[in-house]
């Protein structure tokens, strides 16, 4: 009868996973004023010191390369890169911020495979992305040419892709072509919506899921990492061993 008076359960919060066992990010805007990403010095230092409290030991940077928007060149995300290094260790951070991409699926792109002008995640993966409101007609020739350099094609956050929604067998048929996937950390934090969380869940309960990245773009991005890092999902995709970032240095 004093049931009324029961306390009513707390859900279980776990505390935030140490990012050490995820090991490297290959995912992030670190390099400013080059896209949408940091807009200075200081605030990338921001972004490298949350990521290193956060327990990741190593850092990819991958801005965008996108046509009419971030026509980024290797060499001006390789500058980037050393002068960001330069100031860190001004700062007396000891990352070491190593230069990637972030290649949006587009002519652009083809000439840059085409002439084998790329920057490699730990030279081998390539990071690509869709447009989020397009889906590509024919995405794989050019895949099939970036294997044929001897690299691997790596999509960034395919659950965040809403032409895939209710039509899984598109991602299922990339991944037959040899194509890797990357999501993003703040999709387990229900940052982008529960459409995306739940096609980021999906990826995992599928064993699709390679690599983890946090896709930092500004401060505010730390607090849903720190979100995400509490996810039980998370959890157990770093236990299951299968997260190819572990290997990275
Ligand atoms: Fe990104």
């Amino acid at each position: 009868m004093f049931g009324f008076f029961k306390k009513k359960e707390k859900p279980i919060v776990l505390p935030p996973l140490d990012a050490k066992l995820i090991g490297a990010d290959i995912h992030s805007h670190l390099i400013p004023g080059i896209d949408d990403g940091a807009t200075s010095l200081e605030d990338s230092l921001a972004l490298v010191k949350g990521l290193q409290n956060f327990g990741f030991t190593s850092f990819y940077t991958t801005p965008h390369v996108m046509l009419d928007f971030y026509n980024n060149s290797s060499e001006k995300i390789k500058c980037g890169t050393e002068d960001l290094n330069h100031y860190l260790k001004q700062q007396n951070i000891s990352a070491e911020i190593k230069p990637s991409a972030e290649y949006y699926f587009d002519e652009n792109f083809i000439k840059r495979v085409e002439t084998n002008d790329l920057l490699p995640i730990a030279n081998e993966f390539i990071l690509f992305e869709f447009s989020y409101i397009n889906e590509p007609e024919n995405p794989f020739p050019l895949i099939h040419k970036i294997k044929d350099l001897g690299y691997k094609p790596l999509l960034a956050h395919p659950e965040r892709y809403p032409f895939y929604y209710g039509r899984e067998e598109g991602l299922k048929k990339l991944r037959e072509h040899g194509v890797y996937f990357q999501i993003n950390l703040n999709s387990l934090a229900g940052h982008y919506g529960p459409a995306v969380h739940q096609m980021a869940d999906w990826l995992i309960d599928e064993n699709l899921v390679d690599f983890v990245g946090t896709d930092i773009h500004k401060k505010s991005h730390l607090d849903v990492i720190e979100r995400a890092l509490r996810s039980e999902k998370l959890l157990r995709l770093v236990e299951s061993g299968r997260l190819m970032n572990q290997g990275l240095k």
